[in-house]
């Protein structure tokens, strides 16, 4: 589903004077359809980083991420366009980071309900599905017409996950999804995404939380280059 071929990534400094910084280097590993791939490696390996250039959120320096894309076929990830990018976002992958993008003046169910809203699924049954996963993930009914922005860090990181799993995506990247909850809770979201991997959804995820990523990975990449 996604091969992953010597991608590497140095950031280049403007405002130090053209100055470089590695990112990570040479990477290289794979996920098949339906499996998860956990990256494991210390603080500051590159972990968030080759996530993001997946995503696309970095552009890679190096090397190649080949994605057997639905509208696609197969797609490198380190050189597809804007506009492939864009749809491949919309309609295929998702990314839980690390802290939820706070929209202001948006409730929290209506957060979780947009993705589905963009893809042409009605206001109600949009709200219907989001109080659904919401529910799920444990976070109270008296919260779901509340704005995200005074949400404890936990329930912030629950209506993050709620809004990048609505759509049961075909490829799911997650960067330390459970870092910010408690046991219970964490417990609640390994369900939630044993549950995604049933139905098909491939991952890919960095987690400091050697459980959670023994929990949820068929295959764990360890990064261990660079500085
Ligand atoms: N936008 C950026 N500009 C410059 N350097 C960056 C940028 N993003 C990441 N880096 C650098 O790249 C390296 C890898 O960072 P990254 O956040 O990917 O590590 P990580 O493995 O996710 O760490 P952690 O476990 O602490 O989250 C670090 O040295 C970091 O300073
Ligand atoms: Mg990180």
């Amino acid at each position: 589903m996604v091969r992953i071929n010597g991608l590497s990534k140095v950031f280049k400094m403007h405002i130090l004077k053209g100055k470089t910084i590695e990112g990570f280097k040479d990477v290289t590993c794979s996920v098949k359809p339906g499996q998860a791939l956990g990256i494991k490696g210390k603080s500051g390996k590159g972990k968030s980083s080759v996530l993001k250039c997946i995503y696309r959120t970095y552009m890679p320096s190096r090397g190649a991420i080949e994605y057997d894309s639905k509208s696609y076929g197969v797609i490198d990830l380190a050189r597809a366009n804007e506009h492939e990018i864009i749809n491949i976002r919309k309609s295929e992958i998702s990314f839980i980071t690390q802290f939820l993008h706070i929209i202001p003046r948006v409730t929290a169910i209506d957060v979780v309900a947009e993705p589905l809203l963009g893809s042409g699924v009605g206001v109600d049954e949009a709200r219907e599905r989001a109080a659904g996963v919401l529910t799920e993930l444990g976070i109270p009914k008296a919260l779901f017409d509340a704005f995200p922005s005074t949400f404890s860090g936990g329930e912030k990181q629950r209506i993050n996950i709620a809004r990048s799993v609505i759509k049961a995506p075909r490829l799911l990247l997650m960067d330390e999804p459970t870092a910010s909850l408690d046991k219970k809770s964490t417990m609640t979201v390994v369900e939630l995404l044993k549950g995604l991997k049933a139905k098909g959804t491939t991952m890919i995820g960095a987690f400091h939380d050697m459980w959670v990523m023994e929990q949820i990975s068929d295959s764990i990449y360890e990064m261990d280059g660079g500085l």
